[in-house]
């Protein structure tokens, strides 16, 4: 038995506090009957759950891992019409969303689900699951400066907490090089920022890395399924991060 919010955000309807909303506003019924109770317990196996007379328990629980191109955006719709994720996702039925969010001209992995519970555990900012990105950047940083966004740096919203940097290729001319980092933490346009903060701008990014599930040699635009085992070693990851992060 489960309280029913953390089924209905597992099942992928919409985060967990959507979900208390969903229920308090008296949508959701258990077998039948309306619950307006928070904290009830159900069982999904055996309790037919429906929110807006819609059954959940329906929805084949998919996690893709998509090499997002840039010039698109993370996001389930766009006012402004430009192209969003999930129009690539060409025969998936199921309405799934991005796990974290990459800039419109970041490009690289991207993962996308319809389990809530599975967004929420690897997005949460306490479990800082580990995300590496590939940094082209202008000029050629000092060691010195790798050595400041390996200890962290200040920038607007406080200290980066810790992260691993290297050299991966430095362009002949000394005009640009390639930058392997990474972070634990997913804020807002990090990686640009950091790099700003050394003085070397960042001209093109990409992410090559989540936990330990690497994008490989994906083409640009294309998804594919996760297998079972992939899946577990992300909760695994931030299962981990969280361990870590405990006094
Ligand atoms: N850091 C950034 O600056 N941008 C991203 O898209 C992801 C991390």
């Amino acid at each position: 038995m489960e309280r029913l919010q953390k089924i209905l955000a597992q099942a992928g309807v919409a985060s967990r506090r959507k979900c208390e909303e969903l229920i308090l506003a008296g949508k959701v019924q258990v077998n039948g009957e309306t619950v307006t109770v928070l904290g009830t317990k159900a069982d999904p196996a055996t309790d037919t759950i429906t929110v807006n007379g819609k059954n959940i328990g329906a929805e084949q629980k998919l996690y893709l891992l998509f090499n997002k191109p840039k010039g698109v955006i993370t996001s389930a719709s766009d006012p402004q019409g430009r192209k969003i994720v999930t129009d690539y996702l060409k025969g998936i039925k199921e309405r799934v969303y991005p796990v974290g969010r990459l800039d419109y001209d970041t490009e690289g992995l991207l993962l996308l689900t319809n389990d809530g519970e599975f967004a929420h555990l690897l997005t949460h900012p306490k479990h800082h699951v580990p995300k590496t990105y590939l940094a082209t950047v202008m000029g050629v940083p000092h060691g010195n400066d790798l050595d400041k966004l390996k200890q962290g740096i200040m920038l607007e919203d406080g200290m980066t907490a810790p992260a691993e940097v290297e050299y991966h290729d430095v362009n002949p001319d000394n005009k640009q090089a390639v930058i392997s980092i990474t972070i634990h933490e997913g804020r807002n346009r990090q990686v640009r920022r950091m790099f700003e903060a050394i003085g070397h701008p960042v001209i093109r990014l990409k992410r090559i890395a989540f936990g330990k599930l690497y994008l490989g040699t994906m083409k640009r635009g294309v998804y594919r399924h996760l297998t079972k085992s992939e899946v577990e070693s992300l909760r695994q990851s931030a299962a981990a991060a969280r361990k870590n992060d405990q006094p």
